[in-house]
């Protein structure tokens, strides 16, 4: 297999954590006991778990020095000041409040600025993004880019439609749209990029029209790389310079630092907005914690406050979107469809393509997901009707998703190419057998967010009719 040539590593390994695959019997045994459930497989009986880049990174040693600094105290505590400061110089926002991780910060926000029926509208709602919308009783409206869905490898597949956006507002009016969010990158559409031109225009249009402009800010680094690259204007910019730019043009950021951050845990809101840092604060401190610490240790503040500054480093940045490119190269070659060009964390596979012979209520991507752990012993995530489809909570319709995905995220200098080499090995022993491959029905599902615990079986296709 041709391998394209890719700078190594921008950095060594200090200490190693044994990884072990289960013999294929075994393998056989956790998906029954699982319910052919990944979430549902312990993690120690996965060889190579490509489930999700959050909260999945290796420390640096300045991270594991910095940790032994941590102060532990309830209110201002050194560490809370180390990591407020880091937060302004790079989100550029006065006020700043730490949160455990990204959906706290989520809850945090729709629970103080969203009314009853009010309308989220976002690039593309992450799912807890989503989730936690309509927890609140909002709706969540998605105005992904028309080159979004393309087939074509462009550069900013991840921007919001602005006709749409402008559109959306005349016809609804401001008052009935608590906020308009941009996810960077957009992880629900396959990781794609945002450019910055179109993050000027969504923040003038929300300017003029007095509606708050938020960031989701999971993967802002990894973002900054792709403008640097490929957005004309910015070659000579700085990741940091980028950043600044970016989140200029915004009210507020929502973090889940656990991608970015390069951390374990941990994550924020920061804003300039006096009146709703204080209403958030009052509710911090009945469900999350003092607004110092919002959930964290003073120590994880401290691996953060190194963590969303290591994230910037160009070389890093430089690896990590080229490892991404590099096995989304070989999964492709492997003879199966991926999304391009590859975005900054994962290759998400089109099983749909791929196993044409099962339907989406079957849903096609488990069953890929749950091939990929029986073959290899290697964990992803399902980014298709078992996450987005079912009954529509708006509506009330039976819905299934636009396409029928499998996430391979890669966690954060984690795995080296030989772990990816073995699972791109692994796709074409499954790409040769795809035909023998069953669909899966749900057993039992909770309301929101059902992929995360549901109990499935597999389905013979060729006895089970297909209820429509
Ligand atoms: N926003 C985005 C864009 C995300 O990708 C995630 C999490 C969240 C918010 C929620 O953050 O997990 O810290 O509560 N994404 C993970 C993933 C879980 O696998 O993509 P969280």
């Amino acid at each position: 297999m041709k391998k394209d040539r890719q700078p190594a590593e921008p950095y060594r390994v200090k200490s190693i954590e044994p990884i072990r695959l289960l013999s294929l019997e075994e393998r056989e045994k956790k998906l029954v006991g699982a319910n052919y459930n990944l979430f549902k497989v312990d993690a120690a009986d996965i060889y190579i778990d490509l489930l999700t880049d959050s909260g999945t990174p290796a420390m640096s040693a300045r991270q594991w020095g910095a940790l032994m600094q941590g102060d532990e105290s309830y209110a201002g505590a050194v560490s809370f000041r180390r990591f407020e400061k880091t937060v302004r110089d790079i989100f550029r926002k006065k006020k700043v409040i730490p949160c455990h991780q990204g959906r706290s910060a989520e809850n945090l926000v729709f629970s103080t600025i969203l009314k009853k029926d009010q309308y989220v509208v976002n690039n593309t709602h992450f799912d807890t993004t989503r989730a936690n919308t309509l927890h609140k009783k909002g709706i969540p409206v998605d105005l992904p880019c028309p080159a979004a869905y393309s087939q074509d490898p462009l550069p900013f597949k991840g921007d919001m439609d602005i006709v749409r956006l402008e559109q959306f507002i005349q016809k609804h009016g401001t008052e009935k749209i608590a906020m308009v969010i941009m996810t960077v990158t957009n992880n629900s559409v396959g990781g794609q990029p945002v450019s910055l031109a179109n993050i000027h225009e969504v923040s003038q249009l929300c300017r003029r029209n007095h509606i708050p402009f938020f960031f989701d800010c999971a993967r802002y680094a990894e973002n900054c790389y792709f403008i640097k690259r490929d957005e004309p204007g910015y070659g000579d910019k700085s990741i940091r310079e980028i950043a600044a730019e970016m989140f200029d043009a915004c009210d507020g950021v929502m973090m889940s630092a656990k991608k970015d951050g390069l951390a374990n845990i941990g994550g924020f809101i920061a804003l300039d907005d006096e009146d709703l840092y204080s209403r958030i604060a009052d509710l911090m401190i009945i469900v999350e914690g003092f607004p110092t610490y919002g959930g964290l240790a003073g120590r994880d503040m401290e691996v953060l406050a190194v963590g969303l500054e290591e994230v910037m480093d160009f070389a890093y940045l430089d690896f990590r979107v080229k490892q991404v490119a590099y096995l989304g190269e070989q999964i492709k070659q492997a003879g199966m469809t991926i999304i391009e060009p590859t975005g900054g964390h994962a290759v998400f596979i089109d099983a749909g393509l791929l196993l044409p012979h099962i339907p989406a209520e079957r849903f096609p991507g488990q069953a890929l997901t749950v091939e990929f752990y029986r073959e290899g012993g290697i964990r992803m995530a399902e980014i298709g009707s078992l996450m987005f489809g079912g009954i529509d909570p708006v509506n009330g319709e039976k819905v299934t998703a636009k396409h029928e995905l499998v996430r391979m995220a890669l966690p954060r200098r984690v795995y080296s190419n030989s772990h990816y080499d073995y699972v791109a090995e692994t796709s074409e022993r499954i790409v040769s057998k795809k035909e023998s491959l069953i669909g899966y029905k749900i057993t039992r599902q909770a309301p929101l967010l059902r992929h995360f615990t549901c109990d499935l079986a597999p389905v013979n296709l060729e006895r089970v009719k297909v209820e429509k």
